[in-house]
């Protein structure tokens, strides 16, 4: 959602603004622009439509010269995708400009007193209120006007900023959404993620809500909201550049598939030591631990999803009570918690904007937070009391895969923390579930090696219409999840229903050949599912089910089976979603869809 590159420094800035932007066009957008200083004024280039309509228009970056410059794609949310619309948008002048991710709340207020005051608006956006209140505010020093506009402005921004009378200064500010600073002997920049410019330079700022930098060429100071120069340590990013490129896949969902059996060991193996769990970021101690009378699992999307089975398995193992929140709908609802409450926020990028406020809201009301996040050094991390990280590496695929399978691989852990330390299982019972734990990444591996089977079932499926997915419990779950990946790639309808629930009323859609996916890898419900599978047969359906191997009673009723391996019940959903995951994703590609950038999504969601 929106990216921002900017860069200051001995190089021409176009060329690493737009090469910083294509690193950045996994967060979704619908147009793209960039503002260079060319020695004498701030030129702008921006266009609806992908960046390459940019590149071209740019002759990629040669018909901007310049040392200085901002960039930007943009996922609109005030005012449609156009040219006029996209950033960076200017003061009347031209002398000042901007680039903007997130929503200036108050932008209808002060854009009627700016327009009163003479100004006169080309866009739609919140963001070019921006550009004309650091205008109304300069009067020569540009951080004195930055931190004017700082004290006006409501809701979220990252800001990359350009003023034409200070030539060799590029500046940026950020609340509530994401912005980095980076910095080597070539000059410093500004992203939205590490991966825009993990090319030049792994030494990385975080900027803290309301932190102004102030970049040259060769130097780089961060100011507070007062104007007080701060002190601010940079971070040495471990990870290589190659993780965020595409490794010689087609494209980056199949890449990030791939490294699932990598990203659960890496998310596990750490935490299992000597025959315990040690989650040593947790901070509860055993008492608190004891004590704590309910669980709230709080997130968006996959990671929603993620939580519905993290509450099936802390309920199972652990005993603990545990309510899952869309955070959107956590936020509002006047939850209550208490002291011994604990809250545990799940997200891939720590940037989404609900799940940050459904955090802000329980630490208001008191209760600790834990984040499961996944992106180092971002909000949610940050915010949270505690944090777990989940070690998928940067995952660029707008449909999330392995950050999903490493959220519930530090679900499944925190579960088997809690159910040891209440006395809920015994020594071996942990041995055993540890073992199995282990056994996941070979037994995602072999799943993946499999792949081209569900290619060929998948290419049946490239004209359906609606597909639905259906399972009891950690299965129901699951088939939340598949559905989500299928739609949001393929643009296929698709539901998921709890299997009991489709006789009030989603069986009157199943048509003679419609595709029904039933998940049943959970023995106490087998039998139960394995009726709803005949109901929808006999209705017509084509039933396609996914199943522990051995079950093999299950091809009598179904049209098409697909095994994986033996687990614990509990932790099946790291097994079954990886062939719903590879049909998601060949029947995308059997469309000839974008599989990367699914229309209308965006891979961080920074807005409400
Ligand atoms: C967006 C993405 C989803 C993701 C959701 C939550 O909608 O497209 O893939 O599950 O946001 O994101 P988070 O970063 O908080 O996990």
């Amino acid at each position: 959602m929106c990216g921002i590159v900017g860069y200051v420094g001995k190089q021409q800035a176009a060329p690493i603004i737009l090469d910083g932007l294509s690193k950045l066009e996994y967060r979704g957008y619908d147009s793209a622009g960039m503002a260079v200083f060319d020695g004498k004024y701030i030129q702008i280039q921006k266009s609806v439509g992908r960046l390459k309509v940019l590149e071209e228009l740019t002759h990629d970056g040669r018909t901007m010269p310049g040392v200085l410059g901002i960039g930007h794609t943009r996922w609109a949310t005030h005012g449609a995708p156009s040219d006029v619309n996209s950033h960076p948008h200017y003061n009347e002048e031209e002398t000042i400009a901007v680039v903007h991710n997130g929503i200036i709340e108050n932008y209808i207020p002060l854009k009627n007193k700016l327009l009163k005051k003479g100004y006169t608006f080309l866009s739609e956006t919140d963001t070019e209120v921006v550009a004309h209140l650091l205008d109304y505010y300069y009067k020569g020093n540009p951080l004195e006007a930055i931190t004017k506009v700082l004290h006006r402005v409501e809701g979220s921004y990252a800001l990359g900023i350009l003023f034409a009378d200070h030539p060799d200064t590029l500046y940026a500010v950020r609340k509530d959404s994401p912005l980095i600073v980076g910095k080597s002997d070539e000059g410093c920049f500004i992203a939205s993620d590490v991966p825009a410019i993990l090319k030049y330079t792994r030494n990385v700022y975080y900027v803290e809500n309301q932190e102004v930098a102030c970049m040259t060429a060769d130097s780089l100071h961060f100011y507070s909201v007062d104007e007080e120069e701060l002190e601010k340590e940079a971070v040495t990013i471990e990870w290589d550049a190659s993780a965020a490129e595409k490794g010689g896949y087609e494209h980056f969902m199949l890449k990030e598939m791939h490294e699932q059996s990598k990203t659960v060991t890496d998310t596990m193996s750490p935490r299992i030591k000597d025959g315990k769990i040690v989650i040593e970021e947790l901070g509860l101690t055993d008492e608190e631990i004891c004590n704590m009378s309910r669980i709230y699992m709080v997130a968006c999307g996959s990671a929603y999803h993620a939580a519905m089975t993290g509450k099936y398995v802390m309920e199972g193992i652990a005993r603990i009570p545990v309510e899952v929140d869309l955070a959107s709908e956590f936020r509002y609802r006047d939850p209550i918690l208490d002291d011994n409450s604990l809250v545990i926020v799940v997200s891939q990028s720590g940037e989404t904007a609900d799940t940050l406020a459904a955090l802000r809201e329980a630490q208001k009301r008191g209760c600790r937070v834990l984040g499961i996040v996944n992106v180092v050094g971002s909000s949610i991390a940050r915010e949270a009391d505690n944090v777990m990280y989940t070690w998928a590496g940067p995952e660029i695929a707008v449909a999330t895969t392995k950050a999903y399978s490493a959220q519930l691989i530090a679900l499944y852990l925190l579960s088997l923390k809690f159910a040891d330390v209440r006395g809920k299982i015994t020594k071996e019972e942990l041995t055993d579930y540890m073992e199995d734990l282990k056994r996941l990444p070979q037994q995602i591996e072999l799943l993946m090696n499999n792949k081209e089977r569900i290619q060929r079932f998948a290419n049946r499926y490239i004209a359906a219409k609606d597909i639905f997915f259906i399972g009891r419990g950690i299965d129901y779950a699951i088939s939340l999840e598949a559905s989500l990946k299928l739609k949001e790639i393929s643009y296929i309808h698709s539901e998921a229903y709890a299997a009991g629930e489709l006789k009030h009323g989603t069986i009157s859609l199943i048509e003679d050949g419609t595709l029904v996916a039933a998940v049943s890898t959970q023995p106490a419900l087998y039998k139960k599912t394995l009726s709803n599978i005949v109901e929808v047969k006999s209705r017509g359906a084509f039933v396609l089910a996914v199943t522990t191997v051995g079950n093999t009673e299950i091809e009598k009723a179904a049209d098409y089976v697909i095994y994986i391996p033996e687990t614990n019940p509990f932790f099946t959903d790291s097994l079954a979603i990886i062939p719903l995951q590879l049909f998601a994703y060949y029947v995308s590609v059997g469309k000839g869809c974008d599989v990367d950038k699914p229309r209308n999504l965006a891979k961080s969601v920074t807005v409400e």
